[in-house]
């Protein structure tokens, strides 16, 4: 594994960007928000985080969450630019399919999917609503660092369900809502927001605007529950040899000594 091929933490935590200002919730107005962001900025800002990557500090081939995916159908939600799946058809997964909000970001997946000899079926929609996606018919759904954009996190689930066999597993990675909350200070860590605090916020990044809620994890958890799926594993930590290899001195790696900053779930529909 190429320790330093995808590096470049996801930043949005506090303290590492401007203010947030505090926003009513209204779907229609965060889906403008938040394409218009990435079909004009893409990863260019806050990096990608893609397969064997979950977050800056946690790989798949540590954890093996996926396990063989070979002969499997696999559908991931906001997949950006198409490389995660190019890792799983790589992994010779037999239906590759995506769906992300911006189309900039499918028509980026499309040609590289393409470049690397692979096809896959690409949906330009919100997670949200009703895309055409089959029911009962894949193996895995997954999403990395998409799901906390959500304007409606139950709805979601039960839909991802509703695209799985029974049995299928969802994985999902997204950041630690403790890293949310804690800036690293000079003499250590300092505690800068409520985590409890879930309202909706738009923050300024690279001059663009993004609008979310920091959802606890017990938001999360509960909504898998309400949506039928029981929880196989959950991942926090950090692999050290790769805080060790990435910008070990930067702050963010400093805070990932002390504090989770990605958290990834599998889940089970049962
Ligand atoms: C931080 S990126 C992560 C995606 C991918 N892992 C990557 O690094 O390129 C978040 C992605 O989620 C997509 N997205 C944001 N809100 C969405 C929504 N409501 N429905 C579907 N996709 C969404 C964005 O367009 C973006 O491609």
């Amino acid at each position: 594994m190429d320790k330093n091929s995808v590096y470049k933490p996801n930043i949005i935590g506090a303290g590492e960007v401007g203010c947030a200002s505090p926003v009513d919730m209204d779907k229609d107005a965060v889906y403008k928000t938040n394409s218009l962001y990435w079909n004009t900025k893409g990863n260019d800002f806050l990096g990608a985080i893609v397969l064997p990557f979950y977050g800056a500090y946690v790989s798949e081939e540590k954890f093996r969450l996926f396990g063989d995916v070979a002969g499997k159908k696999l559908l991931e939600i906001g997949c950006g630019n198409g490389q995660s799946l190019q890792y799983q058809g790589e992994r010779h997964a037999s239906e590759l399919w995506g769906m992300d909000l911006s189309e900039n970001q499918i028509e980026k997946a499309r040609q590289h999917l393409s470049s690397c000899g692979l096809s896959a079926n690409l949906i330009c929609s919100p997670m949200e609503e009703e895309c055409g996606i089959p029911e009962d018919y894949f193996d895995f759904v997954y999403s990395i660092y998409a799901i906390g954009w959500t304007t409606d996190l139950e709805g979601t689930f039960c839909r991802i369900a509703s695209y799985l066999k029974k049995d299928g597993v969802f994985i999902f990675s997204w950041s630690h809502p403790i890293h949310k909350c804690v800036v690293a200070e000079k003499n250590g860590l300092a505690f800068k927001k409520n985590y409890f605090d879930e309202s909706w916020h738009s923050v300024s990044l690279d001059e663009g605007e993004l609008t979310l809620s920091d959802r606890k994890l017990s938001t999360y958890v509960n909504a898998l529950a309400k949506a039928g799926f029981v929880i196989v594993q959950m991942i926090e930590e950090s692999d050290e040899e790769l805080m060790q290899s990435r910008n070990a001195d930067s702050d963010f790696a400093k805070k990932a000594k002390m504090l989770p900053v990605t958290f990834v779930i599998k889940a089970r529909k049962l």
